[in-house]
């Protein structure tokens, strides 16, 4: 059963964190959930404390009253295990299950996430208290959901860890040699004789070695996934709910987000926009259609959003009005089943108390709370869409190891970044109108007639192959710069880059990486401008499609085409990139789900498997924007032709 089928719509509300409040707050707090369409609330996230008030001790009683007063008021409820805020008495208890950092220092609590993940003392704790959990909770008739954890995301280097990543890598390696081989260690001294003396990347001198940080990255996402499970399979042993942890979409990246999405029951994640304005509309989409992919295409939930600001240490961002519907009908448009907010009911108190919710400091007759009410009803009305799923034509290659391959120490540019050259082509995609699909370089892609493949600075050979197969098979490839230059042991490609079924497919060689400086721009032979990085490319095979025109690289080809095969070896400048993408789309014939709308304007087209289809169009500028045609909108329960400044509709395709 889907979540959508159990709460028999679109999933509405957000983290509720009752034992905040007194009674008569609760008895508000039921009301206020009735009036605004609240149907999902998640409780207990960081309530160990008060479930385990000492170890081995649990009392529930508050937990049981807090259920049957949400389930009798129509609530249903995506039940957290606590575990991402050990409580006090852990630490004293259990002083070697604290996070160390990379520089040796020892963590204490007085925030949340003091854990080490690894820690035996640490996993068996949250075990018990998730079994516990679902041996009380599995079958309460409010439970719709279950949350494992929060956010999987502190790292640690402690001797637990170290332990833990010798075995990862013992399972990995056959044998120390190949680690040594693996990791390059011939090259400063490096060479280990016994496997005690592999460390996990703790601070050094000087770079880290790039094969032993980036095994790091993969063996936490491993030790991640499996507390996951562990959490999930003990949940499983009692409840037949759904189950799921949050994930986060944000600048960096701990997780293997394509393993988490084969594990988890429906895919969720927290969505904090990386900018303001049309920025943020950007962001939602990226965020979204991360999520769908993830999660293979099927419905997805938006666990956390703010409603309006969020303070964090580096970035204060409030919401414009008409946001809070406009960000949460983007994800739907995306895919999501729902849009919850973290929190219900903003803090007195605490760490979190300027963090904005659905019902702010101000109380209920506020702006805030008028358009989270305003959603709420605008949400009930969308109950249709429930299991419909977005289609795309085009993708945006993602992986996480390449990710990883570019956070290291010692590469050829600084300013080589993953994050941004991924959104970077998402965002054209999306400035272009495209519905976007994100996939691996593994996965099978004959299902899109166009693949942007950026920043894969890391490619498997598995991955180049099948690149090579995607245009054999007649779909059109663009594949950017610094691509395809290491393999999966970041052993770098030699007699050219990127790796040879590629060059093959694109019909080029790269001799040459020239990273620019800062401030350096390079004019194309076309007028377009290039920055960051550039390549002595030759042909084999491909024409030059634009050449540089200055320095070294003087008539040397800039961007080269083979048939459907295209490479990019620069970074273009916004308008270029456009352009580009431009002549790209109308190559492989792939459109607009709704052709014809003015920039800024955003529609993305639902599906339903008996053939019914929605238009989500959003109004991002200040303009009211016109439809191509009148259409029914499920907003206004009207036909309309214009969608108003800011707004947003629901079109019923005939
Ligand atoms: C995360 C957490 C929440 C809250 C928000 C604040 O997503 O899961 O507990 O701290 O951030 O933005």
């Amino acid at each position: 059963m889907t979540l959508a089928d159990r709460l028999g719509g679109l999933a509405f509300g957000g983290d509720y964190n009752p034992e905040q409040w007194d009674e008569a707050v609760w008895r508000e707090d039921d009301e206020l959930m009735r009036r605004a369409g609240v149907n999902l609330a998640t409780v207990g996230v960081f309530s160990w404390a008060l479930l385990e008030p000492a170890e081995g001790e649990y009392d529930f009683a508050w937990l049981d009253d807090q259920l049957d007063r949400l389930h009798a008021n129509g609530v249903a409820v995506d039940l957290a295990t606590p575990t991402a805020s050990p409580p006090p008495w852990f630490t004293l208890a259990h002083p070697d299950a604290l996070p160390v950092t990379a520089d040796g220092t020892r963590l204490v609590h007085g925030s949340r996430d003091t854990y080490c993940l690894v820690a035996p003392a640490y996993r068996d704790a949250a075990r018990r208290i998730a079994t516990a959990l679902a041996e009380r909770y599995g079958n309460h008739p409010a439970v719709a959901l279950w949350h494992v954890h929060n956010e999987y995301l502190t790292l640690c280097w402690c001797d637990q860890v170290a332990a833990a990543f010798r075995n990862w890598l013992r399972r990995r390696y056959d044998g120390l040699d190949a680690l040594n081989e693996a990791w390059g260690t011939a090259f400063w001294s490096q060479h280990y004789t016994a496997w005690d003396q592999v460390l996990p990347p703790r601070a050094t001198q000087w770079h880290k070695n790039p094969g032993q940080a980036l095994d790091f990255r993969r063996f936490w996402s491993d030790e991640a996934l499996a507390a996951y499970r562990e959490q999930r399979d003990a949940i499983r042993g009692h409840s037949d709910r759904l189950v799921t942890t949050n994930l986060m979409v944000p600048a960096y990246q701990n997780l293997d987000l394509w393993a988490f999405g084969r594990e988890v029951d429906v895919v969720a994640i927290d969505h904090y926009p990386s900018g303001p304005g049309i920025d943020a509309a950007a962001d939602t989409a990226f965020g979204g259609d991360r999520a769908r992919s993830f999660g293979g295409g099927r419905p997805w939930l938006l666990m956390e959003q703010g409603t309006n600001t969020v303070y964090t240490a580096d970035r204060i961002l409030a919401k414009e009005p008409g946001e809070i519907l406009r960000h949460s009908l983007g994800h739907l448009a995306h895919g999501a089943d729902g849009t919850l907010f973290f929190q219900w009911r903003q803090s007195r108190a605490g760490a979190e108390q300027w963090h904005s919710a659905m019902v702010p400091h101000a109380g209920p007759d506020s702006r805030i709370h008028r358009e989270v009410v305003a959603l709420g009803s605008a949400l009930g009305r969308l109950g249709e869409l429930a299991g419909s799923t977005v289609r795309a034509h085009a993708a945006v290659l993602h992986d996480s190891d390449a990710w990883w391959s570019m956070d290291g120490d010692g590469l050829p540019s600084a300013d080589l970044d993953y994050r941004s050259a991924l959104a970077r082509a998402h965002r054209a995609l999306w400035n272009a109108g495209v519905t976007t699909d994100f996939a691996h370089p593994e996965h099978d892609l004959s299902r899109y007639r166009l693949v942007l493949a950026p920043a894969l600075f890391l490619l498997s050979d598995a991955g180049a192959a099948n690149l090579r197969r995607f245009v054999a098979g007649g779909g059109t490839l663009l594949v950017q710069y610094a691509n395809g230059v290491v393999d999966d042991r970041l052993h770098a490609r030699l007699g050219g880059y990127p790796a040879a079924p590629l060059r093959e497919a694109l019909g080029i060689r790269v001799e040459e990486h020239r990273p620019l400086a800062r401030d350096e721009r390079l004019v194309l032979s076309d007028g377009t401008h290039g920055d960051c990085w550039s390549e002595s490319v030759r042909l084999h095979g491909a024409e030059a499609v634009a050449a540089y025109t200055t320095g070294m690289l003087a008539g040397s080809p800039a961007l080269t085409r083979h048939g459907r095969g295209w490479y990019l070896s620069t970074r273009l400048d916004d308008a270029g990139y456009a352009a580009l993408i431009a002549r790209l789309l109308a190559a492989a014939s792939v459109e607009p789900d709704l052709p014809g709308l003015p920039p800024g304007v955003e529609a993305v087209t639902r599906h339903a498997e008996d053939g019914r289809r929605w238009h989500i169009v959003l109004n991002h500028t200040a303009e009211p924007a016109r439809l191509p045609a009148s259409a029914h909108d499920l907003l206004t329960a009207g036909a309309i032709h214009e969608v108003r400044p800011g707004g947003c509709a629901v079109l019923r395709s005939p």
